[in-house]
Formats: C-alpha cells, sequence, structure tokens
C-alpha cells in the first residue's frame, strides 16, 4: 500500500533534497522520491606512520667492563684539530672514546712507518699527541708495534739498508728501534703488540723480511724482538698480535701461530699473550646460530692450546664485516649484533682474556670502508656507533657481554 506522507514529511523531503542530503526517512517503495545517495567517500586510510625506531640509549660498556677487572678499548687516529676523523682531535669520536674507553692503541702512529723516516731519525710528535690526550683523560695506552713482520709494512729504507755481512748491523738497527720506544715511553704504555702478523696464513709458515734475513732468519728476529723489549720493560705486557680468525679457512693459520707460541715457551722468550685481532665477519646468509655453532668448536681447540702454554688473551682489533648481509640496516645490525655478541661471550668465557679493543668505534672512520667495500657499494657498519655517532646495537650487546662475564681477578 503506498504510503500518503503528510504534509510535513513531504517538506522535510524536499528540504532535505535541497540541501542534498538523503532524507534518512525516505523509503524505496512507490510514492516516495528516493534520491540517488551521494556515495560516501571512501576515506583515504591515513598511511600507518612507519614507527620511528626507538634511538637506541648509550649502554655502561666502560661501567660494566670495569665492574668486572675488565677494560674496554678502540683504536685511535692522529689528526690536525678539526678534521673528520676518527681522532682524538675530532670532538665528537673524543666523545665516544672518553665514553666507553678505559684503553687506546694508535691505528698507525707508533708502527715504523710512521715514527722511523729513515735508519737514523724518529718522529714521535704524532704519538706523543695522542699519549698526552689519552693520559689528560686517563685512559691507558697499548703501543701497536714494535715489529710488523712483513715486507710491505716494513718501510721502504729497511728493504733497502745496507745489513752488510754478519748479523751485527741488522741486530743493531732492530735492538735501536725496540729500546729507542721502549726507552722514550717506558710504562705509559701498559701492553706492546711487539710482533704483529710473522705467520702466513696460507702456509702457517713465517714470513721473511731482509731485516730477518740478515738477522738469521724470523725466528731469531722475534726473538730478539721480544728479549729487547722485555730487557727494558720486566712488567710490560708483551704480546704477539695476529688476525688468525674462527671462520672458516682459519686452520693453517691458527696452526701457524700455534706452533710460533710453542717455539717461544720451548725458547723462554718473554712472551706473555697473544693478541687476537678479531677483525670477524658474516660473509654469507648463513644463520649467526649456525655459524656460531659450526666455528666455535675448532676456535675453542685453539684457544685452549694457547692458553694451556700459559699465554693470556687480549682483544686487540675487534670489528665485524658485514659482507654476506643485505643493505637493509635494522637487520643488518641485529645479525652484527647478536655475531659480536656471541663472540664476545665466548672470548671472556676465558679467565686470561681482560682487554677488549675495537679498531674504531664509528662506522664512518673505519679502515674497511676503503679498504674492502661491499659489493653494492653500502657503507660498511663493522663498529659500535653509526657514523652520527649513534649507538647501535652492537654497542648495547658489548656492555651485555661485560655484563654477562665472570669477574677477573
Ligand atoms: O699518513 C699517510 C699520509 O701522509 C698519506 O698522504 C696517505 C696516502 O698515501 O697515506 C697515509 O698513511 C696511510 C695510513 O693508513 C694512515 O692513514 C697508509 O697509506 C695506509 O696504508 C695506512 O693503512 C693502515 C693499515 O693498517 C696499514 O698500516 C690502516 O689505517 C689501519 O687501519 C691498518 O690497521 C691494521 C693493523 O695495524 C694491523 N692489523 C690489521 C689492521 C687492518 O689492516
Amino acid at each position: 500500500m503506498s504510503e500518503r506522507f503528510s504534509r510535513r514529511e513531504t517538506m522535510a523531503a524536499i528540504l532535505a533534497l535541497a540541501a542534498g542530503g538523503c532524507s534518512s526517512s525516505s523509503s524505496s517503495s512507490g510514492g516516495s522520491v528516493t534520491p540517488t545517495p551521494t556515495p560516501t567517500p571512501t576515506p583515504t586510510p591515513t598511511p600507518t606512520p612507519t614507527p620511528t625506531p626507538t634511538p637506541l640509549s648509550v649502554a655502561p660498556v666502560k661501567a660494566n667492563a670495569a665492574a668486572k677487572n675488565m677494560r674496554f678499548g678502540s683504536a685511535v687516529a692522529w689528526s690536525n684539530a678539526g678534521a673528520d676523523a676518527g681522532s682524538f682531535a675530532n670532538p665528537s669520536y673524543a666523545a665516544l672514546l672518553e665514553r666507553d674507553c678505559q684503553i687506546l692503541v694508535p691505528e698507525n702512529e707508533l708502527k715504523w712507518q710512521a715514527i722511523r723516516p729513515s735508519a737514523t731519525t724518529f718522529d714521535f710528535g704524532r704519538f706523543d699527541a695522542m699519549l698526552a690526550y689519552a693520559e689528560g683523560k686517563g685512559l691507558a695506552m697499548r703501543g701497536h708495534t714494535l715489529l710488523w713482520h712483513q715486507r710491505r709494512w716494513m718501510p721502504a729504507w729497511a728493504e733497502s739498508h745496507p745489513y752488510g755481512a754478519g748479523t751485527a748491523e741488522a741486530t743493531r738497527i732492530l735492538t735501536e728501534h725496540i729500546q729507542t720506544v721502549t726507552r722514550r715511553y717506558g710504562t705509559r704504555i701498559a701492553s706492546y703488540d711487539v710482533v704483529n702478523e710473522a705467520v702466513d696464513p696460507g702456509t702457517g709458515a713465517l714470513y721473511e723480511t731482509a731485516l730477518s734475513t740478515a738477522l738469521g732468519g724470523a725466528i731469531p728476529t722475534l726473538d730478539l724482538a721480544f728479549r729487547t723489549a722485555r730487557a727494558e720493560l720486566p712488567t710490560t705486557q708483551l704480546v704477539y698480535n695476529d688476525y688468525m680468525s674462527w671462520e672458516g679457512g682459519g686452520a693453517t693459520h691458527r696452526a701457524g701461530v700455534l706452533a710460533l707460541l710453542q717455539g717461544f715457551k720451548a725458547r723462554g722468550v718473554p712472551v706473555d699473550a697473544l693478541g687476537i685481532q678479531s677483525h670477524i665477519g658474516i660473509y654469507s646468509n648463513t644463520p649467526v646460530a649456525t655459524l656460531v655453532a659450526n666455528q666455535g668448536p675448532d676456535w675453542r681447540a685453539f684457544l685452549d692450546a694457547v692458553v694451556a702454554l700459559g699465554y693470556k688473551l687480549v682483544i686487540t682489533e675487534m670489528d665485524v664485516r658485514d659482507t654476506g648481509l643485505p643493505a637493509d640496516i635494522p637487520s643488518r645490525d641485529a645479525a652484527l649484533s647478536d655475531y659480536a655478541r656471541a663472540y664476545l661471550d665466548l672470548m671472556m668465557g676465558y679467565p686470561a682474556l681482560r682487554d677488549v679493543l675495537f679498531w674504531g668505534l664509528c662506522d664512518k672512520y673505519s679502515w674497511l670502508q676503503g679498504f674492502e667495500p661491499r659489493a653494492d657499494g653500502q657503507p660498511r657498519r663493522p663498529c659500535p656507533y653509526d657514523s652520527s655517532f649513534n649507538p647501535k646495537p652492537m654497542q648495547n650487546a658489548i656492555a651485555a657481554a661485560y655484563a654477562a662475564t665472570t669477574a677477573r681477578p
């Protein structure tokens, strides 16, 4: 039955149409004019804002290390004031050093190539400035290195020097170098890499240089370096430093280093510790847990053998390559942090380890950016802080590793 609308209802409908609105009382049955409803525009969904990641807070690395009678440290470079560098002269970088570190190490400024321009001259200006900064901030300092036993890392003059017949001149050159450095700094340097990277990772054999050839071979050369350092420094930690690693393919390198350490002990050479550089990395898309499970046993066997010989351990140059990881930063940082934490947990399981130093705190200044760029051209993220000096998960992981380990006597 058609419904007749009252005069009142008719007027309401007319007014509603006139207003462009649709009368809610309109009926679809005959008799009434049913306006075509103006389609309600589908609201454009408000895009869910990508949640801004909560900036990480800085974790108390220094306090956590000190609580376990351990130390954390980093490499530091020299630069002119105001330079954009991983230097103590860069206030932003110095702030990281002073926040997290108890001990520093010069990235380049105590190497032969930096301090010994010729057989008869020394130049300590840059390292003097670095040591003064460290002492002014109450930071200890490592000495890297009294002898980097490879031709390419000796100054050119040392490869062409007239050593003559016999071993006298080579002995003089080496002992003069070590005596000059150790007498200049004495116990202001807490620990020395007396010898760096003398073992060929491909063969496990010792490298030779013009100096060692003139001195009767690598073994008498390395032994002389440690004995000369000990004669000057009765209580300073003397370290053999190398980059043998826990990643696959390191077996020959580890075997060569262990043989060298066994030889030092057999000959009574005063070597206190093995410096484990710890330039570790993720080179494939294998999950971190799988890498750790695969790499751990052989690495522990190596470390067990080293500490069984009576050596202490020092992590001297840690950073973490992200070669096998995707460009995505959050996932890359998470994997790097997990890998670093797993490595540090394993290493800190050895009470013989007290000092952990990174080879730089800030991605921007890492040696890896220039030395080994990523295939995709993305900057690497090997350090605890990003290129804007913000903490990354790795910085938090380092603090957590110290918190989790046992205190050293
Ligand atoms: O200071 C000179 C500068 O005057 C010159 O203009 C410039 C261009 O030739 O070179 C500068 O020296 C460079 C130096 O770093 C300082 O920046 C050298 O060429 C360069 O070879 C040197 O690279 C260093 C490398 O050791 C070799 O000494 C890296 O910064 C440093 O991170 C790296 O560190 C080594 C450790 O000592 C031992 N363990 C492995 C680690 C990484 O390779």
